[in-house]
């Protein structure tokens, strides 16, 4: 069986495609809440690059907020609703469609980073992906990401059902050593973000500036 969230271990882009098939929204169109209650730390007007976004419920978002923002998927069908979406709002957003060790990043560029439920990466990926965002930030840029605790596996309510993928406070603190954390906050919510994450969660914030 190919699961949704395997990456690295299945057909990601077929498998994430056929998700976003028809005309709903997987993940609904209202931006991730821990996003837009933590995107002060983010200079208005400022440049912000949306990792993985999907069909860009968070991207099109950030832009009608006023930010300049890029945008990059492994899934074509999720960026093509995406394009629509933030025409359908009368934004801008520059959108990619890459994979993320292809997406061609650029150092020491952005006011922000936004990783929401980027939780397709086991851990090999993971740490080139989060060298990467940490890189792509400028000094003083901040880092705001949102993902599942391995406490997820008892709610199966969303998010990748191996452990390995999922993150603790430890692990976040770790990777991101030197950066400054600013938040970072294990709790549990009800999610309601279209029907893929719906219901009691365990979830992880953090926001984390690069100095
Ligand atoms: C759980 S969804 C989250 C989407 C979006 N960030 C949101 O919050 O609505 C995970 C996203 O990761 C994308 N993805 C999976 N593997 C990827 C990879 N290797 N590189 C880039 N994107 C990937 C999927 O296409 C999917 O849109």
């Amino acid at each position: 069986m190919t699961n949704p969230d395997s990456g690295p271990f299945g057909d990601a882009a077929a498998t994430w495609n056929r998700r976003f098939e028809g005309d709903g929204f997987l993940f609904g169109i209202e931006p991730n809440v821990w996003l837009k209650e933590h995107v002060d730390a983010w200079p208005a007007g400022g440049r912000i690059l949306c990792v993985a976004d999907g069909e860009g419920r968070n991207s099109v978002w950030l832009a009608r907020q006023g930010f300049v923002v890029d945008a990059f998927d492994i899934a074509h069908v999720g960026v093509a609703k995406a394009r629509r979406l933030a025409a359908e709002n009368g934004v801008s957003v520059n959108f990619t469609v890459a994979d993320c060790d292809s997406y061609p990043w650029t150092e020491s560029a952005y006011d922000g980073v936004a990783a929401i439920f980027v939780q397709f990466a086991d851990p090999a990926l993971r740490q080139r992906l989060f060298r990467r965002m940490a890189a792509s930030l400028r000094t003083g840029g901040a880092l705001i990401l949102q993902g599942y605790t391995p406490k997820q596996l008892e709610y199966g309510t969303g998010g990748p059902p191996f452990l390995s993928h999922l993150y603790t406070a430890e692990m976040l603190r770790a990777a991101f050593s030197e950066m400054e954390i600013v938040e970072l906050s294990e709790y549990e919510a009800n999610v309601n973000e279209g029907s893929g994450h719906k219901g009691r969660s365990a979830l992880i914030g953090m926001v984390a500036r690069r100095r």
